[in-house]
């Protein structure tokens, strides 16, 4: 007798996509939109079980499949398994109306590519937009998460570990690759990691970006240099770039807080959030910050990233300094300008606000900012080597060690590795969180 065919009654007993449909899951992927990138490698066949994952975790998947990854894998398992149309090509007219690239990167929580190749690192790393993965990458906000697959000698090559730490250092994060056999044959690093891994660190860096632990705080940053003026034409500054305090400006208003943001001259937009005020000379940045304490509610958090001037023109010419006027050796005479750290240090009564200062340093990095945390009073110090290759002014990382104030002058040490400045900001603030005043009522 033959038996008819039956449709199953139970998700559980037999897992088709349509049955899992942002099934609630309660985690950080429960209900985000996760954009899914496939480049072209063997470990792309693995992309079918992500998405499904991703879907049982409570995502909305949108796939993008690379040329090359359609070798290994067809577009139509992926829009099968995601529930919605895969995007392949950048210049389609069709596709283009259906599903835009700036609308797919703009709705993403996540964008999450998975293979990824060394070919399409080395693409990021250089910012091309040369497909419509590398253009969505290009154009989206969210959170960037590579997990790459590729032979052992490959991932072994400088390039593409040039690569990995540039992504690293624009705030990408990388997961895997791990050691085993490789489908090439070879033993060794370069196995993409197994989806179930993936799904779980996705969910634990949505969950991180989801951290609102600084609701409630109003936390003020410095950033960038101060121009103190010799004439109109001419000023004694330095070479803060302003990415280190916007980047703890960031992370501050990510993480829930009111930032008010003191900049001196920088090239940099305002972080989305921050209120930002921009000053030109350290009497104006000290113009900005020291009324702050007397506020009837001070900050809880001022943080002095700014590279602020020691000393300034004793005089401001009121028009340009002609060279025939200057003589044969000019001399520029200088006075000292106020020390904006000390004098918050001075002037605090009480927990707030919590003080934390950057000591930016080409020798004896720490002893001197050991120096400077006691002598300017304050709580904590980022002592910022700025001699080492990659840390310091301008650059996109920096290394840092962050010294905390103990009690009877002792001090806590927390050596950080060479990181993004973005991530360099996340640790700062994680560091401080737990050493912040207990909140007031407003
Ligand atoms: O802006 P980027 O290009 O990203 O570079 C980041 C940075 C190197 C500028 C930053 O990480 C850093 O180290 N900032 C502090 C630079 C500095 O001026 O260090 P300092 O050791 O000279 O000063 C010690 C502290 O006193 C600093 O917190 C400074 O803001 C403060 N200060 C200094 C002089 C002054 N007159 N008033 C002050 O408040």
């Amino acid at each position: 007798m033959q038996v008819p065919p039956t449709k199953a009654s139970h998700a559980h007993e037999v897992e088709t996509p349509h049955d899992e449909v942002n099934r609630p899951s309660g985690g950080a992927l429960s209900g985000k939109r996760v954009v899914l990138g496939i480049s072209g490698g063997i470990a792309a066949y693995k992309a079918a079980e992500l998405t499904r994952l991703l879907r049982k975790a409570g995502a909305t998947v949108h796939v993008i499949m690379t040329q090359a990854a359609q070798a290994f894998i067809t577009p139509l398992t992926l829009q099968t398994l995601s529930g919605n149309v895969v995007a392949t090509e950048l210049l389609d007219l069709t596709q283009e109306s259906q599903i835009g690239h700036i609308q797919l990167a703009d709705s993403a929580d996540l964008l999450l590519i998975a293979p990824a190749t060394a070919d399409l690192l080395a693409r990021l790393s250089l910012g091309l937009a040369s497909d419509l993965l590398t253009t969505v990458a290009l154009a989206c906000q969210a959170k960037l998460v590579l997990c790459p697959a590729m032979n052992v000698n490959m991932w072994n090559k400088p390039q593409v570990q040039a690569h990995i730490a540039q992504l690293l250092s624009f705030g990408a994060h990388i997961i895997g690759p791990e050691q085993g056999e490789l489908a090439c044959g070879w033993v060794g690093s370069g196995r993409m990691v197994e989806p179930s891994a993936i799904v779980t660190a996705a969910e634990s860096i949505l969950a991180a970006e989801q951290k609102r632990d600084l609701a409630g705080r109003w936390v003020v940053v410095t950033a960038g240099p101060t121009y103190e003026a010799i004439d109109p034409v001419r000023f004694i500054g330095n070479r803060s770039s302003g990415k280190m305090g916007f980047a703890l400006a960031s992370d501050a208003v990510r993480r829930g807080a009111e930032v008010t943001l003191i900049a001196g001259p920088v090239a940099l937009d305002t972080p989305p959030g921050v209120h930002r005020k921009n000053v030109e000379s350290a009497r104006e940045m000290a113009q900005a910050v020291l009324p702050l304490l007397e506020r009837s509610r001070p900050p809880d958090c001022i943080v002095m990233a700014a590279a602020v001037a020691d000393h300034r023109p004793t005089e401001v010419a009121t028009r340009k300094r002609k060279k025939q006027d200057l003589g044969q050796s000019p001399q520029i005479a200088l006075t000292e300008n106020p020390d904006i750290l000390r004098s918050l240090g001075e002037a605090r009564r009480g927990p707030h606000p919590l003080l934390v200062g950057f000591a930016a340093e080409t020798h004896d990095v720490e002893a001197y900012a050991r120096r400077k945390l006691i002598e300017k009073g304050c709580d904590v110090i980022i002592a910022n080597n700025v001699a080492e290759d990659g840390s310091g002014f301008g650059t996109d990382t920096n290394r840092v060690t962050i010294l905390t104030r103990q009690s009877g002058d002792s001090v806590l040490r927390q050596e950080l590795p060479l990181l993004g400045k973005s991530a360099v900001a996340e640790k700062i603030w994680e560091h401080l969180l737990p050493l912040l005043p207990a909140p007031r009522d407003s």
